[in-house]
């Protein structure tokens, strides 16, 4: 999936909140190496430096033009361009960081056995995931994918879905095997919108960018803006307006954190 990093900026106090709950989760630590994982545009690196003053914060992410934007507003921070899956996760980390990154990783359960091995004693994995597939947002971009005439554009490849999440038995059962102290819990966040085309506009810098890319590819603009529409319209439906007309977006979030003995 190409990311937009102006896009998914817009609504970055949205998105930044539970990067800093993650924050407040993992406590103040005398931690010196710290990796953001999926960093985007920065702005989870920006608040781990302002969180760890004392810490060496470096990044990585898979796309050129989030790790372009994170260079830009971070100068001086090493933020890297890899592939999580071929990526070498280097020794010696206190904290492995990584906000909106995992529900884009469809079988993550042996890469977070791997970061947590490469960590410090007492180090710490911190992930938040969105766990927001049974929410109308995004059971709408599959049944609008699977109703009008753009469904062509699905037919060779099926929908670009993303897979679900482990259970939270499972992170817990694989993340503490050796001891380690795994917490997992789950935040449903009320995000205050200015109106239902604000959450359209929210999911269309993440979830729904390869939704709409596939359409334009296989079907054109003109299945792509009818298509558009048509979400547009059964999202307005799902979400009524509040009494001065902003909307509020449900938005579970599953929380793991992991310290290692
Ligand atoms: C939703 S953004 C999260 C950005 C930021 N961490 C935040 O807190 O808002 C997810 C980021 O993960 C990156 N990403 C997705 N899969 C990746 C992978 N396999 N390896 C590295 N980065 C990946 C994407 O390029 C994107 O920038």
């Amino acid at each position: 999936m190409i990311w937009n990093p102006e896009r998914y900026r817009a609504y970055e106090d949205h998105r930044n909140r539970p990067a800093s709950d993650l924050i407040h989760a993992v406590g103040d630590q005398p931690f010196r190496r710290i990796v953001d994982l999926g960093c985007g545009p920065g702005n989870s690196t920006e608040a781990l430096i302002r969180a760890f003053p004392q810490a060496t914060v470096t990044a990585i992410d898979a796309d050129p033009s989030m790790v372009e934007a994170a260079r830009k507003r971070l100068p001086g921070v090493d933020v890297s361009l890899a592939d999580l899956s071929s990526w070498e996760a280097p020794e010696g980390v206190d904290l492995f960081f990584a906000n909106a990154l995992f529900h884009w990783v469809p079988g993550h359960m042996p890469l977070l056995e791997r970061l947590k091995a490469k960590l410090n004693p007492g180090g710490v994995l911190a992930i938040q995931m969105p766990d927001n597939l049974d929410e109308p947002t995004h059971r709408l971009m599959v049944e609008t994918a699977r109703e009008g005439f753009w469904k062509q554009a699905f037919a060779a490849a099926g929908l670009p879905k993303r897979a679900a999440l482990p259970a939270p038995a499972d992170y817990v059962e694989t993340l503490s095997a050796d001891g380690a102290d795994v917490s997992v819990w789950r935040t449903t966040y009320f995000h205050r919108m200015e109106n239902a085309a604000a959450i359209v506009d929210f999911v269309g810098g993440a979830g729904l960018r390869p939704y709409a890319e596939r359409i334009r590819k296989e079907a054109g603009e003109a299945a792509h803006d009818a298509w558009f529409a048509a979400y547009s319209a059964a999202v307005s439906r799902a979400y009524p307006p509040l009494a001065d007309g902003s909307v509020l977006m449900p938005m579970p979030r599953l929380f793991v954190l992991v310290r290692k003995g």
